[in-house]
Parts: C-alpha cells; sequence; structure tokens
C-alpha cells in the first residue's frame, strides 16, 4: 500500500494511529453502510478494523465512546425510517484464520466453557455458508408481512418494507398448510443478489450510462448491489434489481394473538432479549410464548415450512471435526455457488447451551464466521503489457506488486481488451483492486481513486499500441467486437509460441516438460517454427538449450517421441481450430472416426454433430479448405504422427444419455445455476423447456420452486432434486 493520506504511515505514534484508523474506519463505513459505494475491498477495512481492535485492547483507556468499535452497522439514512429492534440484530465473531485451526480453536474454547470432553457428543452445530449480502428482518403479524427491516446499528434499522415485499421469494403470507404460524414472528435473514443478476444489472447500468442517462452508476460487487437495491425509495427500481433471500435465524416469537394486537404487553416476553436466532427464545423454559423447538435446526424447519426459503446446504456437524469437512466442502464448492459467500456460519444448535454461552458485546458467543481466503485485494499496477494470443488476440495485462488474493500471490492481471482499460481508466502506478475466485484468472476490478501515489499526479491515460507489439503487424478488428487481432497469423512469433504450446498441452499432443520457456528459447533461436519441426528436433538441437542438461534432453526426446502416437481427438484439439474445444474435438472424433471423413464433411454434414452449431461447422470446414493446414497435416503424418481411427458414429450412432427427453428447471438448485444445470442436460442430449407438459421427462425442483412443481406432481411426472439430477445424468452416462 503506498504511503497516502488515507494510509498513515504505520511507524507514527499508536496514539496518532489510532486516530487515523477511526477516521479512515469511519469514512469508509460510510461509503459502504450509507452510500453503498464502498472504495477499498473488504479485506481491507478488515485489516483496519482488527488493527484498531488490537490498539484498543492495549490501550483500554483510549477507547472514547464515538469510536467505531463501539457500535455495529451503520446510522438510519435520510429518507428511511427508523425501526427499532426488538430483539436486538447482533454481529458475529469472525475468525481469520481461514484453515482448520479456526475451527477448531472454537469448538475447543466452547467445550472449555460448557465444561464438555473433546468428543461429548452434547455439543452439535448448525453449518450454514455465510451468505454476502445484508441482513434483513423481517416482520409477520397473524401471518402476514407487516415490515422489513435492515439491521441498521444493531439496535435500530431502517423501514424498507416496500423494496423487500419485491422479493419474490418472501412470502407474503406465511403457508400454514404444515403448522399454524406464531402471532408475530421475525425473521432473520439475508438479501443478496446472484452473480448472474449482478452481471445483468451492471450491464443494464452500462447501457444506460453510455444512452447518456445522468446519475446511474456500475455497481462493484453483488453484495453492494443488493445493498443499493434495498435501500431504493422507489420499489420498482428494487424490482427491476431481482433480489434473492435465505432465512438463518429468528427474532421475536410471540404465540398470543392478543399480544399482537396490544404490541406489547404480556405476549412480549419472547421479545425480551431472547428470540432463538439471535438469542434463544425456547431457552424460556415454561415462558407461555416459547416457540415449539429446542434447536438452530427445529428452527429453521419451521421457517421452510412457513415457506421461507432456506439454503439446502445448511447442515448439522458433530463435533470439530465435522466443522473442518464443512468448511472444505463448502469451499470446494464456493465458486459454483450461483452467488458470493465470504466464510461459513457454525451455531451451536441447542438452543439452551446457546443461552448458557451468552454474549460478549454484541456477539454471542456460540456463534462463529469462519472466513475463506478474501478473493479481492488492492495493489500497485507496476506496468501495462500487452499479450498476443494463439489466434492473435491482444490483451492488455497489468504487472502488480505481488498480492496474496484468493489464497495464491499474484502478480499479473488482465484487463480484457482495450475498451476495458479505458472504461477503468487504469493507469501505471495506480491502486487497483484486484480479484481472483477459484481458478479463474486474476482480473483488475477497478482503480481506487483516493489511494493513488502520494499526491503525485497519476500517469498518462494508457494507449493500446497501434500495431501488434510483437511482430509489428497491423491490427485486425471485428465489427461489434471490442478484441483487437494481430493478423499476421502463425508468421507472428507470438501466436507461433502460443500455438505451439497449445499443441503439446496436456489436454492435447501431452509432450511433458515442454514448457513455454523451452517453447520461447526453441522458436527465438529458430529452431522449430511449427510443430512437424517439433518431431523432427534431434539431442544435439536440444543440448544447446539453456537450462539443458543430459538428462531432460533425453527425458524430452522420450516425451516427443511417445506424442507420435495419439487419438483423433486429441490431434484435433491440438490443431487449435478456432471453437473447437476439448470437448467439440471429442464429438467430432466420435461421430467421423476418420479424418479423412471428418475433412470431407460439408457443413450440413458437421451440424448433425451434437452441440455443433452454424459457428462451429464453418471454422472446422473452413479450417480444412486451406491449403497451409492441408500441409501441416501431411507433414505431420510424415513424421510419424499416427492415432487409431474408427468407424464413427455417424446417423446410425447410439443416441447420447437424455438425447429426445426434454427437462424442466424449476426453483433454486443448491449448487448449479440455472445455466450450469442446462448445459449438463444438453450435454447429455436433452432439452431444457420452460414449461410443464406431459411430454416433460422430469422436472428438476430447487428450493423456492412454484407452480411449475406444481403442475408435475398434478401430471405425476417425475421429479429430481439436484442430487437426483447428478444422479440421472451419472447413471445414463454409464
Ligand atoms: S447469523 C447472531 N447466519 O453475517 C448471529 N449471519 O456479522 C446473527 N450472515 O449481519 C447472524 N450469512 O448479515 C448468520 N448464515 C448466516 C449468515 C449471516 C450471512 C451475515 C449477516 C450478519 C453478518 C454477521
Amino acid at each position: 500500500m503506498p504511503d497516502t493520506p488515507d494510509s498513515p504511515d504505520s511507524s507514527d505514534s499508536p496514539r496518532a494511529r489510532l486516530q487515523a484508523l477511526r477516521a479512515l474506519l469511519q469514512r469508509h463505513a460510510h461509503l459502504y453502510h450509507v452510500l453503498d459505494a464502498p472504495e477499498v475491498p473488504d479485506a481491507q477495512y478488515d485489516a483496519w478494523w482488527l488493527e484498531l481492535l488490537q490498539l484498543e485492547a492495549q490501550h483500554p483507556e483510549w477507547v472514547a465512546p464515538d469510536s467505531p468499535s463501539q457500535r455495529v452497522g451503520a446510522p438510519v439514512r435520510e429518507g428511511f425510517a427508523p425501526v427499532a429492534h426488538r430483539v436486538p440484530m447482533l454481529s458475529i465473531r469472525t475468525e481469520t484464520d481461514t484453515q482448520p485451526s479456526g475451527a477448531l480453536a472454537f469448538d475447543a474454547r466452547l467445550r472449555k466453557e460448557l465444561g464438555l470432553s473433546p468428543t461429548d457428543p452434547e455439543l452439535a452445530y448448525l453449518a450454514e455458508p455465510k451468505f454476502d449480502g445484508l441482513a434483513i428482518s423481517l416482520r409477520y403479524e397473524a401471518g402476514l408481512l407487516v415490515q422489513a427491516a435492515t439491521r441498521g446499528d444493531g439496535a435500530t434499522g431502517e423501514d424498507v418494507t416496500h423494496s423487500v415485499r419485491t422479493i419474490s421469494t418472501i412470502p407474503l403470507r406465511l403457508d400454514e398448510r404444515v403448522r399454524p404460524a406464531p402471532a408475530r414472528l421475525e425473521v432473520r435473514g439475508e438479501v443478496f443478489m446472484r452473480r448472474a443478476d449482478f452481471e445483468a444489472l451492471n450491464e443494464r447500468q452500462r447501457q444506460r450510462i453510455a444512452a447518456g442517462a445522468k446519475g446511474e452508476k456500475t455497481f462493484v460487487n453483488p453484495r453492494n448491489a443488493a445493498a443499493g437495491a434495498v435501500r431504493q425509495l422507489d420499489p420498482a427500481i428494487t424490482a427491476e434489481r431481482s433480489l434473492s433471500f435465505f432465512a438463518y435465524g429468528w427474532g421475536e416469537i410471540d404465540w398470543q394473538a392478543d399480544a399482537a394486537a396490544a404490541g406489547a404487553g404480556a405476549g412480549a416476553g419472547a421479545g425480551a432479549g431472547v428470540g432463538a436466532g439471535e438469542v434463544g427464545a425456547a431457552a424460556q423454559a415454561g415462558a407461555p410464548s416459547a416457540p415449539p423447538f429446542a434447536s438452530q435446526h427445529e428452527g429453521l424447519l419451521a421457517l421452510r415450512d412457513w415457506g421461507l426459503p432456506v439454503f439446502e446446504l445448511v447442515q448439522r456437524c458433530c463435533g470439530a471435526q465435522e466443522l473442518v469437512q464443512y468448511h472444505q466442502r463448502i469451499g470446494a464448492l464456493r465458486d459454483t455457488l450461483p452467488f458470493d459467500i465470504d466464510g461459513v456460519v457454525y451455531k451451536v444448535d441447542r438452543l439452551d447451551l446457546q443461552q448458557r454461552l451468552g454474549y460478549v458485546t454484541r456477539e454471542p458467543r456460540w456463534a462463529l464466521a469462519h472466513k475463506y481466503p478474501a478473493q479481492e485485494q488492492s495493489t500497485q499496477v507496476l506496468a501495462i503489457e500487452v499479450q498476443v494470443g494463439r489466434t492473435g488476440k491482444l490483451t492488455p495485462v497489468a504487472r502488480l506488486a505481488p498480492v496474496f488474493v484468493g489464497g495464491v500471490t499474484v502478480t499479473n492481471a488482465t484487463l480484457h481488451n482495450a475498451e476495458e482499460v479505458q472504461r477503468k481508466d487504469v493507469r501505471v502506478g495506480d491502486t487497483v483492486i484486484v480479484r481472483r475466485a477459484g481458478d479463474v484468472i486474476p482480473e483488475v476490478v477497478g482503480v481506487l481513486p483516493d489511494l493513488g501515489a502520494s499526491g503525485a499526479a497519476r500517469g498518462p491515460a494508457w494507449q493500446m499500441p497501434l500495431a501488434c507489439p510483437v511482430c509489428g503487424s497491423a491490427l485486425l478488428r471485428e465489427p461489434d467486437s471490442p478484441e483487437q487481432r494481430c493478423g499476421a497469423g502463425l508468421s507472428c512469433p507470438a501466436q507461433r509460441k502460443q500455438a505451439l504450446w497449445h499443441a503439446v498441452s496436456r489436454r492435447a499432443l501431452n509432450i511433458e516438460g515442454l514448457g513455454d520457456k523451452l517453447i520461447e528459447q526453441l522458436v527465438d533461436t529458430g529452431k522449430v517454427c511449427s510443430l512437424p519441426d517439433l518431431y523432427r528436433l534431434n539431442a544435439l538441437d536440444l543440448a544447446g538449450l539453456e537450462r539443458m542438461a543430459d538428462k531432460s534432453a533425453l527425458n524430452l526426446m522420450q516425451a516427443i517421441e511417445a506424442s507420435r502416437r495419439t487419438t483423433l481427438a486429441r490431434l484435433l484439439y491440438a490443431l487449435g481450430i478456432r471453437h473447437v474445444g476439448e470437448r467439440t474435438a471429442k464429438d467430432l472424433a466420435r461421430h467421423f472416426g476418420s479424418l479423412q471423413r471428418l475433412q470431407q464433411a460439408s457443413e450440413e454434414e458437421l451440424l448433425q454433430v451434437p452441440d455443433v452449431g452454424p459457428v462451429v461447422a464453418q471454422s472446422v470446414h473452413d479450417f480444412f479448405r486451406q491449403p497451409p493446414h492441408l500441409e501441416l497435416l501431411e507433414q505431420l503424418r510424415q513424421c510419424g504422427l499416427h492415432w487409431s481411427e474408427g468407424e464413427g458414429e455417424g446417423e446410425g450412432a447410439p443416441a447420447l444419455p437424455l438425447a429426445g427427453q426434454t427437462l424442466v428447471l424449476t426453483g433454486t438448485l443448491p449448487t448449479l445455476s440455472r445455466e450450469q444445470a442446462q448445459a449438463l442436460i444438453e450435454a447429455a442430449g436433452g432439452k431444457v423447456s420452460g414449461s410443464v407438459s406431459k411430454k416433460t421427462a422430469y422436472v428438476v425442483a430447487g428450493s423456492e420452486a412454484g407452480s411449475k412443481l406444481e403442475r408435475a406432481r398434478e401430471l405425476g411426472l417425475p421429479v429430481l432434486d439436484e442430487a437426483g439430477l447428478r444422479a440421472l445424468l451419472k447413471a445414463e452416462a454409464d
């Protein structure tokens, strides 16, 4: 982090540092909570926060009543009516040790406190994802939704009933078919935005901005967009922004109908600081308003019965080891979930134990948020370079001061294309937010305006080079695409290297030990120009290369030798035909069986291959009509490359597992987004339709499934959950 007024030199006196931290936290809390427009990544804010707490712990005499540590969340924003929470909306203790030790320490602490042995089965937990949105309290009276409020400072929130009513999965009336609803019920949960809805919103916002709309902006992340949508004075805008909700707890529960009318009185007993989600209402043994459940788990089942969306991957865990497993299991699913989570939450399951454990300041002792490594961090841009890809595409890449994000140290991040650099106005020297989620290439999300190099003017705006930065050839640009390409094809050394690297990669010809550094040398020394040249190399050629001991030269020769025997699918993939990925290469190989049949296929014949559309068909067809490509194949054959060929499946091929079957998706699946589920079904030859009919083979239903599920039941159609769908795909594939 550069030294700026915003990030004071940590060598300042502790007192001055404390003051600076308070100012920083106040400013950024305002940006975050009130303006819904944070300027620093959460990880940075958390680090300042932690530092403040540590300093205050060391110097309790310095803790001022106005310190940010003395309140949770934010004040009520103008335009919203304040709502006093009858049961406070508490915060939760955060464990930033993202390793298993974080869960183990929590379990050990609680056992000690409760006087339980390390294996005592009395202590069980409910584990759930920590949804990255904003906490909302929903108030139901006589089964009707009467009020929705944000958390605010924990004691007083903002009335957002008008916007929350637009969230389609929140029932306006509780479902009492399974069990009667209490006279008054406060449901606590998280409002959030799915990533797909967030992308769609930002796309719309960009179009509005481009069309000259005033006062519109794009959002930094889904949480921020969700907060902005909920805190809208105009519910029409909220409705347009597709929000989602999961319930995870409750506040006040009151079974006495008469008390509801009185608004206070005897029935408010449950509200006297108890309310299990946050405090444990059932623990009020004997109180007339005690809910008929004794655990967090039972409470969630009741909420589900009343029609509230409760996430499927909530799990009861016995003992520390199961907490660790849960943390790891959800961590592995994190990137496939359709929404952001930043950790998991463990809650002591039994409400009586929750009550025994009690609270420290505003955090219950019985709950813990166990985080995952942050996916966003800030760092500095050292340079912006342009990479030329296999197909000639130019990609601006930011070289970064090393930063630990998403579990690895990142030094490069993609800026996608020139338009993106311009839109985000990224310049050398800027402090930027870098995001790395899962295996995805790290990207620059945006610039931090206030944390630029101290006082110094920013560098000049970045410009895309006018010619290929590697070979100097003219750039091509396809209409309606922000992409620019080097038009020199394989005569551009960059494209040649990339093409070679792709051809020898693990899923293509799989030449082990031939990495990008070696390819670079082979091309730069002129020893290799094209793929066939690789097969003409001898040990002597290799001996002259840097870092190439005799042993490695021998190994490489053997690996090249072994790769001469391959499969048609691998060869097709290795050729780097545009739009032909590994899967399509396999489909083509299976369908045609031989290179010759594929080469001769017309576009119509290519279109017969499952999943091959006009773009792919044309690309494959064109590839085999170009003399240099035919020459390349001929040379490869002469170099001894060979592959097994068969009959191919052609038209009489055995059908794909779900071929001819139509499935309908409804509701929210626990791990698959709608697009992912559809892709899986289509890959298996099935179709996805939007409406249920007698012809529907299966209905796949997730949580909050609505009328489609009812219709399926009426028609007696088989209904699957996500696990059922996966089992079906697997069974049919075997
Ligand atoms: S329980 C007393 N469960 O995390 C416990 N909170 O700092 C109250 N959150 O403001 C919260 N997912 O917005 C709980 N499964 C979950 C959660 C969750 C996200 C948020 C919530 C709260 C914050 C805690």
